[in-house]
């Protein structure tokens, strides 16, 4: 097996998954302004240390996605970022789109930006400790939307990106998040995906990527979160498994969902509900950014008195996922750990 297979298989490690820490500096930014804390240098580096220092966390992270900032920043006692990870047995890797940019002649489309100087970068990278990528595109569900050309157009960068990665010894993490915002039923979100994913899979086969050395990060399918009447957990399940079925191969070793704008206890209730379906041809996991930090942040207010319980609202996060990969999570398990704390 090559070094690419093995850290693949290692990401979606049985009861583990990804911590997305990977907000640019806009997005770190809203995050912060939610507890009224300004986005500096320094309270973004204590934020990840937080997360990155967490005892025990290790049980379920497999790995961690890093911003180009955040690579280059080490915790208070000088250990570099990634670092401090792989002591922990935890694997480095990085964000390395340049984000989503309008689609030109595409009125409220995007196309994802990065190519140019890419090799260079994830030479770069691999030398500070990544050992995997990330880029994401996004589509938008609405009339005529996502159109053939935004279809195509990113699943011919996505592949483009992964080709990259696969060269210079990183697995790419495929991200193809069609939004889950406005009033779409869980049927459009589900053709919308179905679209996507037969295209990025086309482009990825047409470049030579080796998809044993890759992971896919999509969406969930869902009722749009506007949407009146909008899918319970086992629906979810259903028609998420029916479109992943239809349109990843089986040579794709790991799914690592996205959590979107799901709230934490539906992200873990759905990845659960996906399990509890299993065995499946892939790992079904979890890569969250908002689903595993939101009650970390919550708790933790930019407040050096309040590291201790940000760290347990992270713990217990990561926990309940964990026990999501198995279908083993019961949302009482989120009552008992409130009882106890
Ligand atoms: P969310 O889980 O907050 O959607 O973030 C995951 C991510 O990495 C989006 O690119």
């Amino acid at each position: 097996m090559t070094d690419l297979h093995e850290t693949a298989k290692a990401l979606v490690a049985e009861g583990k998954g990804i911590l997305a820490a990977d907000e640019s500096d806009s997005t770190i930014k809203k995050r912060f302004d939610s507890i009224g804390l300004e986005s500096t240098e320094d309270n973004r580096r204590a934020y990840r240390e937080l997360l990155f220092s967490t005892e025990g966390a290790e049980e379920f992270i497999s790995g961690v996605i890093l911003f180009d900032e955040t690579i280059r920043q080490s915790a208070s006692d000088g250990t570099p970022f990634p670092k401090l990870l792989e002591s922990k047995g935890i694997i480095p890797g990085i964000k390395v789109d340049k984000g989503a940019k309008p689609l030109p002649l595409a009125e409220g489309e995007t196309i994802t930006e990065g190519l140019d100087g890419l090799r260079e970068r994830l030479a770069e990278y691999r030398g500070l400790g990544a050992r995997f990528a990330k880029w994401r595109a996004t589509y938008s569900i609405g009339r005529d939307q996502p159109s053939e050309y935004c279809v195509w157009t990113n699943a011919h960068a996505l592949a483009r990106y992964a080709g990259l990665c696969q060269e210079a010894g990183l697995v790419p993490i495929v991200e193809p998040e069609v939004l889950q915002d406005g009033t779409h039923t869980i049927e459009q979100s589900a053709t919308a995906t179905g679209r996507v994913l037969q295209a990025v899979y086309t482009e990825l086969h047409d470049q030579r990527i080796d998809l044993y050395g890759t992971l896919l990060k999509p969406n969930m399918v869902l009722s749009g979160y506007d949407a009146s009447d909008r899918a319970g957990a086992d629906e979810v399940a259903e028609a998420t498994l029916d479109v992943f079925l239809r349109h990843v191969p089986a040579a794709v070793p790991g799914i690592v969902f996205l959590s979107g704008g799901q709230s934490d206890e539906d992200a873990t209730a759905h990845l659960n509900a996906m399990n509890a379906r299993g065995p499946h041809p892939w790992e079904l996991s979890f890569s969250y950014g908002r689903a595993l930090q939101a009650p970390a942040l919550k708790a933790w207010q930019g407040k050096p008195e309040n590291v201790e319980a940000g760290r347990s609202a992270f713990y217990h996060r990561a926990k309940m996922n964990s026990a999501a990969r198995t279908g083993m999570y019961a949302p009482e398990m989120e009552r008992e750990a409130a009882a106890v704390s």
